[in-house]
This record gives C-alpha cells, structure tokens and sequence, in this order.
C-alpha cells in the first residue's frame, strides 16, 4: 500500500501532492503540456486556453485544475491539437505577427508552438492591429502589436521584483499592455533591465534594448528540437524551473 498521489496523462504516470494542478505536476515530471501563459515560479492566470486536456469527457485548463488522484488526463489527441492550433493562429492574427522581421524568431515560444502544431497559414484574416510601441526606457523597448496578453510580465514584476510595473488594461478587445506611471511610459516606471519581468515575456513583446538574441540560425533555442522537448524557456530568463521535458 502507498500513499503515493497520481494520475495518467496520455497513459503515463504523473506523481502529485495535494494542492498541484495537473500541469504543476506534469511540469515537476518532465511531461510537456503546450501552454503560453504558465510559468511554473508564478500562480496560474488561465487564459491562454492552450493548456487544455481531456479529463473524463470534459476539457479544462491544466494550469488551473487540481490534480486527483488516478484521474485519466488526455492531452496529446487530435481534437485538442486542432483547438490549439486554432487558438495560436488567433494569436497571430490579433498581434501583427510577421516572424521574419523579429528579434526573438527562433526564440519565441508562439512561433515554437506554431512550428509543433503544424501551422502553415494564418487561416483567420489578420486584424491589423496597430498598438503603441514605447522605447522611452534607457534599457528596454516594448513593442505591444507582439503582445499576447499572458500577464506573466505583470504576474513576474509583482511576486518576483516586488514591483508593480507591467499590467493589462481594457477588455476583450481593447484589452492592452499598460506601464504603472502616470505618463504611462515605461521609463516613468521602476522598471529595470534587470527585473525577472524583463525576461519573460514569451514573445517578442519587451526586449532589453542590448539585444540578448543575437544567435545566428542553427544556434536558436526552437532550431534543432521542438517546444515539446525543448519546453518553454526565454534565452535570457535564468530563474525559469520548467526544464527536462521527456516527451517524444
Ligand atoms: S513574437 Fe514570435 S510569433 Fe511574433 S513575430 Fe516574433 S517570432 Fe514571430
Ligand atoms: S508583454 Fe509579454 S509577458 Fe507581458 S503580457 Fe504581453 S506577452 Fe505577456
Ligand atoms: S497555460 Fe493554462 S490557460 Fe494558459
């Protein structure tokens, strides 16, 4: 007899303790979930969507469910992947998205999951949106059209700078980054270079001025293994936990 917590995810024993939700403990075991808007050193936000699973017929965000014990969990299956996919070429036509042009290509974690869903095309027409670019702090530039609403830079700047700079504003469409100043530009924020917010955001939103993705092709995070077994890393974020993933 053992007191041991798990469940199965996509047949594969996933152990838990109390108090975990599913891609906590599937992100401690090596097993890679697809997901934008989690980070293990940070509480869940759940609104990416690209973490859903399969849990006895009914879909939910693995960021935010509990983990129970001998729970059948289905991620990897085709209904799933195709809702994926959907979702990230949503992202890409809300955000101006045009890969070629951008520091963090080969880098980025939307264009890796892009890559691992098997996009080819847009498939929704762009909507074009045109969003405020901000480059009036010393060490960081901030261009919004790559935004994708995660708040892990907001989530990040108050749990681990103990600041509150970055933050999200509006909603459903209108929805937008904001800089806690009263001009609202970031150099009128406490914002450093230095900040964990400065080295997570998982695309090409907020750059460090410096430059830290000046890795010629080949040499790329994303460039010789796929976000599922790479996992979801930023180059420049040295405190990220979710490494080792095993799957295949
Ligand atoms: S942020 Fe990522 S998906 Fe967007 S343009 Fe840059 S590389 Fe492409
Ligand atoms: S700036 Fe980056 S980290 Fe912050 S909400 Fe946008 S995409 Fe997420
Ligand atoms: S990772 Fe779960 S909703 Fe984004």
């Amino acid at each position: 007899m053992t007191d041991e917590l798990n469940f199965l995810l996509d047949g594969v024993e996933i152990p838990f303790h109390k108090g975990q939700t599913i891609m906590q403990a599937a992100t401690a075991a090596g097993a890679y979930i697809p997901h934008l808007c989690f980070h293990p050193d940070l509480a869940p936000h759940g609104s990416c969507r690209l973490c859903i699973v399969d849990v006895n017929g009914k879909t939910v965000s693995s960021c935010t469910q509990p983990a129970e014990d001998r729970q059948e969990v289905h991620s990897n299956i085709p209904e799933l992947q195709q809702a994926r996919l959907r979702l990230i070429q949503l992202l890409f036509a809300e955000g101006n998205h045009f890969c070629p042009s951008c520091e963090v290509s080969g880098n980025c974690q939307l264009q890796a999951l892009a890559y691992d869903l098997g996009m080819t095309h847009y498939h929704y027409a762009p909507f074009s949106a045109v969003r405020a670019q901000d480059g009036s702090h010393p060490e960081l530039f901030i261009d919004r059209d790559r935004c994708i609403l995660c708040d892990l830079c907001g989530r990040a700047s108050c749990s681990s700078d103990n600041k509150n700079v970055y933050g999200l504003s509006g909603r459903g469409e209108q929805t937008h980054l904001i800089f806690r100043s009263n001009s609202g530009n970031l150099a009128d924020t406490a914002a450093s270079v230095n900040d964990h917010a400065a080295h997570i955001c998982p695309v090409g939103c907020i750059l460090p001025k410096q430059g830290n993705y000046m890795q010629t092709i080949g040499n790329r995070l994303y460039d010789n293994a796929p976000i599922h077994k790479v996992g979801n890393h930023r180059m420049d974020d040295s405190t990220s936990a979710n490494k080792g993933h095993t799957n295949e």
